[in-house]
């Protein structure tokens, strides 16, 4: 597999990871930021595989894999519930430096299945597991794709571990709940599920007035519960809001993953930010989010 030129792995690497990139809400960033993660994984080194998960293949057809979505062979299931077919056999390689498993018509039919046998243990047992356990990828990322479907519990039950991407607006802040509260929660009752990272994303208006993103930023940023997850990028200490609303900062803090126009350009055609423009400014947070899946979370153990 090709290897990108890039930023340095940190120090302290936990490899054989697999990470969903959800939250039950649509358009925040769950496909174009996994993608990019997964992306500049591979640029420090590792051997990535980022998979699709998502029955509306927005990656897939991002990507230009048009032809193996509507290709009725491209068919997860017998890997995934039946366990006849060679994991690698549904896998492409990308001209980024990592491998892609696109998504096709038939993930409706694998949800289906998985719906019917009540199983959200398979797609760890039949495909991401046995690709582990043959030495072939560093990390598995996944978009997760937004829906409680029995496809996204698989993906979270096969990767332990999620990000969740966040914008500003009650919509979201909503989703973000229901996330935890239908999805997260309970299955931290049954299994070691451990959330990696909360990302503001799309972040435009600025902080210091009352626009929507400062509710989310100063919400994650105060709460005992979510202020552990977020990013340095995202962190806004308590002395720094003070500061801020006493016009005391000699410059505003720009926390969060902002709304950039080279990251939506870079989608749009298909590309990795990293490959689109090699200089844009938000490569250094998905950096940031490359080094918290090497360490395993925001802090190293
Ligand atoms: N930081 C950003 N700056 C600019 N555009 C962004 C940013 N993050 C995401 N976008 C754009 O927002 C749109 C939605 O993003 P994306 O498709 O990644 O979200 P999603 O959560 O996967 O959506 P869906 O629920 O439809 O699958 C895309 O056009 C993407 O390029
Ligand atoms: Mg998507």
């Amino acid at each position: 597999m090709a290897t990108q030129q890039s930023s340095q792995p940190s120090s302290e690497v936990k490899t054989e990871q697999a990470v969903s990139v959800n939250i039950l809400k649509g358009g925040v960033g769950k496909s174009s930021l996994s993608m990019n993660v997964a992306d500049r994984l591979a640029a420090r080194g590792h051997d990535v595989l980022y998979m699709d998960l998502d029955p509306n293949g927005h990656v897939t057809f991002g990507l230009g894999y048009d032809d193996v979505f509507s290709d009725p062979t491209h068919d997860l299931g017998n890997t995934v519930v039946y366990d006849h077919t060679d994991p690698t056999e549904w896998v492409y390689s990308t001209d980024w430096g990592w491998d892609f498993i696109p998504a096709s018509v038939k993930l409706e039919e694998l949800e289906r299945t998985l719906s019917s046998e009540g199983d959200t243990s398979l797609l760890r047992d039949n495909l991401t597991r046995p690709l582990f356990e043959r030495g072939i990828y560093d990390y598995i990322i996944m978009d997760g794709g937004g829906e409680w479907s029995m496809l996204a519990k698989n993906a979270y039950g096969a990767a332990g571990q999620t990000m969740i991407p966040v914008t500003p607006g009650k919509e979201t802040r909503s989703g973000f709940k229901r996330t935890f509260q239908r999805a997260i929660r309970p299955l931290q009752k049954r299994i070691d599920f451990e959330i990696l990272a909360i990302i503001p994303n799309k972040i435009q208006n600025r902080i210091d007035y009352n626009y929507p993103e400062r509710e989310l930023l100063e919400h994650l940023n105060r709460s005992e519960h979510f202020q552990e997850y977020l990013p340095q990028f995202a962190r806004i200490s308590a002395e720094e809001w003070d500061k801020m609303d006493a016009n005391e900062l000699d410059e505003r803090p720009k926390p969060g993953i902002r709304y950039s126009g080279a990251f939506e350009s870079a989608f749009g055609e298909g590309k990795p930010v990293g490959h689109y423009d090699p200089d844009a400014d938000v490569l250094d947070h998905l950096d940031e989010l490359a080094a918290i899946v090497e360490r395993g979370g925001i802090k190293s153990e």
